[in-house]
């Protein structure tokens, strides 16, 4: 059995333990440039204990981005993720940035460039068509992936984490439902993992063997007609045979379309509706609960998904979800699992890994409540964690005229 608080290999680099803080998106980047209220986020995270903290959200173009706020790889953002690396390093840690592309999770209105979506849909958060690349466009965005992990490397990062997950662009290819193309990238489940295959190749090509190259890949999108776990097991076999990735994080839900999925726990409605415009506020009271559907919360909820998963490869796996506690942590390392990651326990308690090696009985604070989710809009945090630097920065209303987007 892993045990979880001893070095370990991630492809070619060694990470002090295999507790991974899991990609939450900061909010403190309102320039699409680091800030040093980001530097010092993850530098609070790697001073915390974890193996590796994960960048959240690097964006392979500008349209990539689920709002304008947010940093898309280009030369000028290097400096300042350079620096934000550099304190990672100080503390520890290694660093990882999760690159993609939101696809339909993009809000275009605010972004000032169409959103992509694999087939013709009306976007429920600019509420305008959205452009389905072609093959050249397709092309474009798998080198933009590979571009963008050649920018992480010069920035100094471990590890590009690509995100294949909650219906963001290559997650959207891949579910039956958002993906109705007839082409190549569209059909078959073979067709529909094009996309992924293509993008992990290219990045492995561009750095692989240098920086760890893994994947955040939906197990299911939990929608109707979405993508199940049969078929992403079929994708994430096809992957490993590839050997283009040296793991895999299993996540599940839908940014657009089943959020909460991600999550478990509370559903904060009324916290999500205070960020909206006030006339999206009143259509959020009819739909909300549609949308932000409850699940009931569970330590380690998306392990019995992960299980097969964990069955049917050999891969390196992450498991995420509910991991909050020694318990959590140990009961993956006797199931095959060679990382966990951790999201909102660390927002909550960004030391609780010091505290669980002094105390093993030591529980997260976390109470799961997601109130965290909407502070994604004005600057991410745990709402019953006392705020370092005082206020939030507001970037709900200009940033996301249409309305928010979801997190992740
Ligand atoms: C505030 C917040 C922001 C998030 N942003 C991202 C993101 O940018 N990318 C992503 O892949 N997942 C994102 N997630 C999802 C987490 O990475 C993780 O999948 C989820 O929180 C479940 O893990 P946990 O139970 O340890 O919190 C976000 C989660 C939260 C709470
Ligand atoms: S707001 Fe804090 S306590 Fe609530 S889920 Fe987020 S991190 Fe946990």
């Amino acid at each position: 059995m892993n045990e979880i608080f001893a070095p370990a290999e991630l492809g070619p680099i060694t990470l002090r333990n295999r507790v991974i803080k899991a990609a939450t998106f900061e909010g403190r980047t309102p320039d699409a440039l680091v800030t040093q209220d980001l530097i010092e986020f993850h530098r609070e995270t790697a001073a915390g204990g974890v193996g590796m903290t994960t960048v959240a959200y690097c964006a392979v173009a500008p349209g990539g981005r689920t709002d304008r706020h947010q940093i898309w790889m280009r030369p000028e953002a290097v400096p300042g993720l350079r620096k934000l690396t550099d304190a990672v390093h100080s503390e520890g840690a290694a660093a990882s940035a999760q690159i993609g592309h939101a696809g339909p999770v993009a809000n275009a209105r605010s972004n000032g460039v169409p959103a992509l979506a694999p087939s013709r849909m009306i976007s429920p958060l600019s509420m305008r068509f959205m452009k389905v690349p072609d093959q050249d466009e397709i092309r474009e965005v798998v080198a933009a992936h590979a571009n963008a992990a050649k920018l992480a490397e010069q920035a100094g990062f471990d590890a590009v984490e690509i995100h294949f997950g909650h219906n963001y662009l290559v997650s959207s290819f891949l579910s039956p439902r958002l993906n109705r193309r007839a082409d190549g990238y569209g059909g078959s489940t073979a067709n529909r993992a094009r996309l992924a295959r293509e993008i992990a190749w290219a990045v492995r090509k561009a750095v692989g063997g240098r920086l760890a190259v893994t994947a955040k890949l939906n197990m299911e999108d939990g929608v109707p007609g979405g993508l199940t776990v049969p078929e992403s097991l079929q994708v994430a076999a096809w992957l490993e045979a590839d050997g283009t990735l040296d793991a895999l994080e299993l996540t599940a839900g839908s940014s657009l379309l089943n959020p909460m999925l991600l999550f478990h726990g509370s559903a904060p409605r009324k916290e999500f509706a205070n960020v909206l415009p006030i006339p999206a506020r009143w259509g959020f009271r009819l739909v909300g609960r549609a949308f932000l559907k409850e699940y009931p919360y569970q330590d380690g909820y998306l392990l019995e998904r992960a299980r097969h998963f964990r069955r049917e490869l050999s891969m390196p796996l992450v498991l995420l979800g509910g991991i909050t506690n020694l318990h959590t942590m140990q009961q993956a390392m006797t199931e095959g699992f060679d990382f966990v990651a951790m999201g909102r326990a660390l927002l909550r308690e960004p030391n609780l890994l010091h505290r669980i090696r002094s105390d093993a009985t030591t529980q997260s604070a976390c109470i799961h409540c997601n109130e965290c989710m909407p502070t994604i809009y004005t600057r991410t945090r745990c709402v019953y964690r006392p705020d370092r630097t005082g206020a939030p920065i507001p970037l709900t209303l200009s940033g996301t005229e249409g309305g928010p987007k979801d997190p992740a």
